[in-house]
């Protein structure tokens, strides 16, 4: 089990998981995307003709689920039943039907059990784990816990940056739409009790990464 844990939530554009990966790297530590699992279910019921939106089919998936991810910062894969799938859960589609896979209770208990085996199992000296409910549900009692934020504006930039062929307004409108839904399950927008909110929003990648390494030294 690493003697570090570092758990890091936040919506969708804040940085996450760039920042986590690279922070990871530096640092020397496991890294763990809890999104990319999520996504990995959400594409396995898109492969097998599951009907997302009915819960019980969903729920019906999650306890075969033969998933594996790579941690290590440099070697990212995301695997299900041994297929290589890492690009692919980054598709529209995936991201159009995963809040409604991410909120049957099943699936959510299903991975959080799987999170819990891979921070336990993982021999790096720490690991960053980062999501949606990390710091309130898979891992409250890391020793660092972070909320990394941005302005709606920072973020929906970030992400249409990435998108370039996608228009700008159909990107805030998905990130907007994926926020609400995911926040009716989780709270991932106001720092919990002893989390440490880190505003990303007048911080540049570099800066970003650097100062959640500071938060990591100072409380681990
Ligand atoms: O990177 P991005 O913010 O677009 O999303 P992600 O981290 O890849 O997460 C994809 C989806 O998984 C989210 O929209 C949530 O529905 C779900 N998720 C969750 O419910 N709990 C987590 N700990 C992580 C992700
Ligand atoms: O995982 P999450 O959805 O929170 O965000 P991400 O996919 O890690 O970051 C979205 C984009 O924002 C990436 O291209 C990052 O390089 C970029 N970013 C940035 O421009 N400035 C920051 N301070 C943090 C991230």
């Amino acid at each position: 089990m690493s003697d570090i844990v570092v758990a890091v939530d936040g919506p969708a554009g804040s940085g996450k998981s760039s920042v986590s990966r690279e922070a990871a790297r530096r640092l020397g530590f496991a890294y763990l995307d809890t999104g990319a699992a999520y996504r990995a279910l959400a594409w396995h019921c898109l492969d097998e003709g599951v009907d997302v939106e009915d819960a019980t089919e969903v729920a019906e998936r999650v306890a075969a689920f033969d998933y594996a991810i790579g941690m290590q910062p440099d070697h990212y894969f995301v695997r299900v039943g041994g297929e290589d799938i890492t690009p692919d859960i980054r598709e529209p589609r995936v991201t159009a039907v995963v809040s409604a896979v991410a909120r049957v209770p099943e699936v959510r208990a299903g991975l959080t059990a799987l999170f819990r085996r891979l921070i336990a199992e993982a021999s790096e000296p720490g690991v960053i784990v980062e999501g949606r409910d990390i710091t309130t549900v898979v891992a409250p009692d890391a020793a660092v816990r972070v909320l990394l934020t941005a302005s709606p504006e920072a973020r929906m930039a970030r992400r249409s940056a990435e998108l370039s062929a996608v228009s700008a307004e159909a990107t805030a409108q998905q990130l907007a739409s994926r926020d609400a839904q995911d926040s009716r399950v989780v709270d991932f927008m106001n720092a919990a009790d002893g989390v440490t909110t880190l505003d990303s929003t007048d911080l540049d990648f570099e800066h970003t990464v650097q100062a959640l390494i500071d938060i990591v030294r100072a409380g681990a």
